[in-house]
């Protein structure tokens, strides 16, 4: 684990519209910053940055936190991770692989990779230097992607003997099964998550009839071939500030023009896109140009691939190669400048629908439309929604009107929506008592857990009350998500507390919301004619009217001290 102390000093130093600055631009806006959400898509800008409390909060889709948050959310770093970018940002130096969920895994499959990447620079991996050269790959170029040689002989577990690595962990790293080292004979491909660690393999068998060609890692904890991509953390700045991802079909295609400088792309892991994995995309990527082979199975692997991407909001264009030939053939056959020529040529989802899509029939026909704009119907981007449905109201002569009732009564141009977040007086209180933690001790001293009613926000008070510093990273480990959302929201909403404030507050909340819960509960006692509960509940407002009296009391002889 991180120390407590690192943890704090970096929390303190960091500013968090500078860190969320590096992604989302932000305008200055009386004492928030404001800007577009980059976690869901918008026109009018609802996400807000806080510097004085070091949050960021959307009213449109109700993400929000602290910088740690951000970082977590935004490129998908565990908690540790996000420390460190922290810590690096501000110059300060730790060892997160210590605070590792599953460090032994990682640390497994890193001494892996090193020992994969070592046969490959020696004799032993004769064979793997001897196929790449075959298939042109240079590894000066490719030095980020660290690939390696499985030797025919073995020798994986050795080598991890010596470093302390028993073969029960290999086991669970997947990296050998029932006593057999899982790759052997073949081209090694790490992959990486988005923190650069090594979460499994790909291995591809030298010879062309070895079965099956690829050979992957099986699923481990660390390791779900649905969640990854191949290449995106090599490619994710690139990606990120070009705004464009190049989405091939495998290792080698990726590699192969990534070389020639084909450099914000990735691919699935061994499987079909999925939607964690079009989602995922989505964060880094506004447009994905798909590059299949242009045989039967690379086109429906590109329809399929464009339903899930424009779900995820990623604008798609599509270049299908010719028939027999993937990205590693043709840019071998034909050069960069050839690929770069197809890809310019990307057409986009619905021309690329339009064309592939077998339509010698009127049923055909209608159904090729149905389809088409039920994929329009999910664009979220009001000006590409608009253009898409303009463009199909006159590819197909129907009018818009039509296409839009097909669309699900979806109103024309649909708006952004504004969503207030309503909470209740309790988590208002709450929000205000989180704002102005400095007071803590005055409340303390006046609102009781037992004044509280709802649970979440109880159990959250109780934990108040007894920590030392409390951060509001700390709030998802104590209230479920929902209530998170609507306590940052009151929080945003704040202004800046002060001691008559939150004493204010507290007076209002038992003055008006504590009494009135006293009030209805009497009624009830007396419609019902339990008299002796009416009688408790007298006593109790009594008793809260008192109090009252006493804050004030208190309150205005400790101001004259
Ligand atoms: N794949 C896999 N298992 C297989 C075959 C393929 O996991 N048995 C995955 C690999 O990720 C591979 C991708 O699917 O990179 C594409 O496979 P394929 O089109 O069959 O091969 P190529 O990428 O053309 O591979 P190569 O050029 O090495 O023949
Ligand atoms: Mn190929």
């Amino acid at each position: 684990m991180i120390e407590q102390e690192k943890i704090e000093e970096i929390k303190r130093q960091t500013d968090i519209v500078d860190v969320i600055g590096r992604y989302v631009q932000l305008k200055k806006l009386g004492k928030n910053y404001r800007g577009l959400c980059p976690f869901h898509s918008e026109k009018n800008p609802s996400f807000y940055v806080n510097p004085e409390k070091g949050i960021y909060y959307c009213f449109g889709c109700k993400k929000g936190g602290n910088a740690i948050n951000f970082l977590m959310e935004y490129e998908k770093l565990d908690f540790p991770d996000a420390i460190k970018r922290l810590a690096k940002n501000l110059g300060i130096e730790i060892d997160t692989t210590k605070g590792l969920r599953y460090k032994e895994l990682y640390e497994a499959n890193e001494l892996a990779c090193q020992f994969y990447a070592q046969c490959l620079s020696k004799d032993i991996g004769r064979r793997g230097q001897e196929y790449l050269t075959r298939r042109s790959i240079k590894l000066d170029k490719l030095q980020d992607f660290r690939l390696g040689y499985a030797p025919a002989s073995g020798g994986l577990t050795t080598f991890m003997r010596q470093k302390g690595v028993s073969p029960a962990r290999l086991q669970q790293a997947g990296l050998v099964s029932t006593n057999r080292e899982l790759f052997r004979d073949r081209l090694i491909f790490p992959i990486f998550n988005l923190s650069g660690r090594i979460i499994g393999f790909g291995g591809r068998g030298i010879d062309d009839y070895i079965q099956p060609k690829y050979l992957n890692s099986p699923e481990t904890p660390i390791f779900k071939k649905g969640e990854g991509l191949y290449g995106l953390y090599q490619s994710k700045e690139q990606i990120r500030s070009t705004g464009e991802v190049l989405l091939v079909e495998g290792y080698f295609d990726l590699l192969s023009i990534y070389q020639y400088g084909f450099d914000n792309i990735c691919a699935p892991l061994g499987t079909s896109l999925t939607e964690q994995q079009a989602l995922l995309l989505s964060r880094f990527a506004r447009k994905g140009i798909i590059l299949f082979d242009g045989d039967l199975s690379g086109i429906k692997a590109a329809l399929r691939a464009i339903g899930l991407l424009i779900d995820a909001q990623v604008d798609v264009f599509v270049t299908l190669l010719p028939e027999d030939s993937d990205p590693d053939t043709y840019i071998n056959a034909h050069g960069a400048d050839a690929l770069h020529e197809l890809i310019r040529g990307a057409v986009d989802f619905f021309h690329f629908y339009r064309g592939v899509v077998k339509t010698d029939t009127v049923a055909q026909e209608i159904s090729l439309i149905k389809d088409l704009i039920q994929i329009i119907g999910k664009i979220k981007d009001p000006i590409r929604y608009d253009r898409y449905l303009k463009h199909a109201a006159h590819v197909f002569d129907i009018p818009v009107d039509t296409i839009q009732r097909e669309i699900d009564g979806r109103p024309k141009a649909p708006k952004q929506p504004v969503q207030t977040t309503r909470i209740s007086q309790e988590e208002e209180l709450m929000a205000m008592v989180l704002n102005g933690h400095e007071h803590i001790a005055l409340v303390k001293k006046y609102l009781k857990p037992g004044d509280l009613v709802e649970d979440g926000i109880k159990r959250l008070y109780k934990k108040l009350l007894k920590a030392e510093n409390f951060d509001i990273t700390d709030l998802s480990e104590i209230v479920d998500e929902a209530l998170r959302e609507r306590l940052l929201a009151g929080i945003m909403r704040g202004e800046p507390v002060s001691r008559d404030g939150i004493l204010g507050a507290i007076k209002k909340y038992k003055g008006q919301v504590m009494e009135q819960r006293l009030i209805k509960k009497q009624n009830e006692a007396y419609k019902r004619g339990d008299e002796a509960a009416g009688e408790q509940y007298s006593k109790e407002l009594l008793a809260l009217k008192r109090e009252l009296l006493n804050i004030n009391a208190e309150e205005t002889a400790g101001e004259e001290e």
